[in-house]
């Protein structure tokens, strides 16, 4: 079988800041692999090093450690002597803050990075054209820049790093100054474009439901380290990450024992203070560990009456119950455990109502206590 293409490869990559008692260490040997032609989002918390991944491949940090490689050739080697300039890589690059020219019009933008290499005026324009034809600009060629909506300033940004044709695109949160609507719109617009471009792009952001919409495939990152990797279905249904469980979306967490790791075609056991629950172990759980056991709100179904032959079936109380339009956010108490809870709207919810909870197995993710070695409660954030 063929090897798959990677275009863009990260090993073991180091990082720090500051200087002396000052110094702080933020890229704690990150490694990942990013298939050619994918969307490829960093996300994590504020302050875990996603921006200084990026811009290491960007050529913009300069690592202590580890090794880069874009389409094949390394562009830093700690190890190597290896060191490609920004302006040698063959990356364009879209930041949070954008900045295009506000004296220049839409195609003297567009142009700036050919015409700063003095490439002849005729390959400009055509190339120029091609661009603002895949972005939507067509025709907006003598509007000054300061005279476009958001989204075309946005589009122009685009436009602009892809004029180069770089292999890969650089995104470092380029939603995040457009309004709420726009930026929703615009997830839409990054992906079709990214589609018909076919450009591997590494998008960063800190907003769980944009990785979410976006992604091929999604790295989460927490404290300069790489939490796990895996398609949005993936870390949404099947995390393997405590972490990765908590930050996409919200989850219940219920604490336990491991009895039983079960086997390929039935759940394992997990002794809980809810009672023995039926559960699908992540890897690296081992019988007699702790583990918690991770259940999304939907996947909890409300039985007014106690359900006949089902496995894990708690009794609780109701004690909020809000209508959301397309479904009832509840709260339900399970003795002393405080479930979040996603109903259907039909389902009438009333506060103080007795109820049965069905933690459907196949949805309970069995997942190690801890996530990384000597990193605690606090720091994940849960
Ligand atoms: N030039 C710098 N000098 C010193 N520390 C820095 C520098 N740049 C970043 N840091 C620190 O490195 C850590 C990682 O920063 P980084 O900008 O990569 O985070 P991020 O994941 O992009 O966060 P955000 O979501 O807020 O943009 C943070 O603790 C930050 O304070
Ligand atoms: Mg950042």
């Amino acid at each position: 079988m063929a090897e798959k293409n990677f275009m863009v490869k990260i090993e073991s990559l180091e990082k720090y800041f500051g200087e002396d008692v000052e110094r702080v260490h933020v890229l704690k040997g990150v490694s990942l692999e990013i298939p050619e032609g994918s969307l490829y989002t960093f996300l994590g918390p504020s302050g875990c090093g996603k921006t200084t991944t990026l811009r290491c491949v960007a050529g913009l940090e300069r690592p202590e450690g580890g090794r880069i490689s874009i389409d094949g050739k390394a562009v830093f080697a700690s190890g190597e002597r290896v060191y490609v300039p920004t302006n040698k890589r063959p990356i364009g690059m879209v930041f949070q803050s954008y900045a295009i020219w506000p004296h220049m019009t839409v195609f003297e933008n567009v142009a700036y990075p050919l015409t700063i290499q003095r490439r002849p005026k005729s390959e400009i324009r055509r190339k120029v054209e091609d661009v603002l034809k895949i972005v939507g600009l067509h025709g907006l060629e003598d509007r000054p820049a300061p005279k476009l909506s958001g989204g075309q300033q946005q589009r122009v940004a685009f436009a602009r790093a892809l004029v180069n044709e770089p292999k890969v695109m650089l995104l470092d949160e380029p939603l995040s100054n457009l309004d709420a609507k726009l930026r929703v719109q615009m997830r839409f617009e990054i992906k079709a474009l990214q589609r018909r471009v076919n450009i591997t792009t590494i998008f960063v952001t800190h907003d769980q439901s944009e990785a979410l919409a976006i992604s091929d495939q999604i790295a989460v990152m927490h404290a300069g380290r790489l939490i796990e990797v895996g398609t949005p279905h993936q870390l949404y249904s099947r995390p393997k990450r405590k972490f990765t469980a908590t930050f996409l979306g919200l989850t219940n967490l219920i604490e336990g024992k491991v009895l039983d790791l079960g086997a390929d075609s039935r759940p394992g056991k997990i002794e809980t203070a809810k009672g023995v629950l039926s559960f699908i172990p992540a890897a690296g759980l081992a019988k007699g560990q702790p583990a918690v056991l991770s259940i999304r709100p939907e996947h909890i179904q409300v039985h007014k009456q106690q359900p006949q032959g089902l496995e894990n079936v708690v009794e609780g109380t109701i004690k909020e119950a809000i209508f959301m339009g397309d479904a009832y956010h509840c709260q339900i108490a399970v003795g002393d455990l405080l479930l979040a809870v996603h109903t259907h709207p039909f389902l009438s919810m009333n506060p103080g109502e007795k109820v049965y909870l069905h933690l459907d197995p196949q949805s309970c993710n069995g997942l190690p206590a801890e996530d990384v070695e000597g990193m605690d409660e606090s720091m994940l954030g849960v």
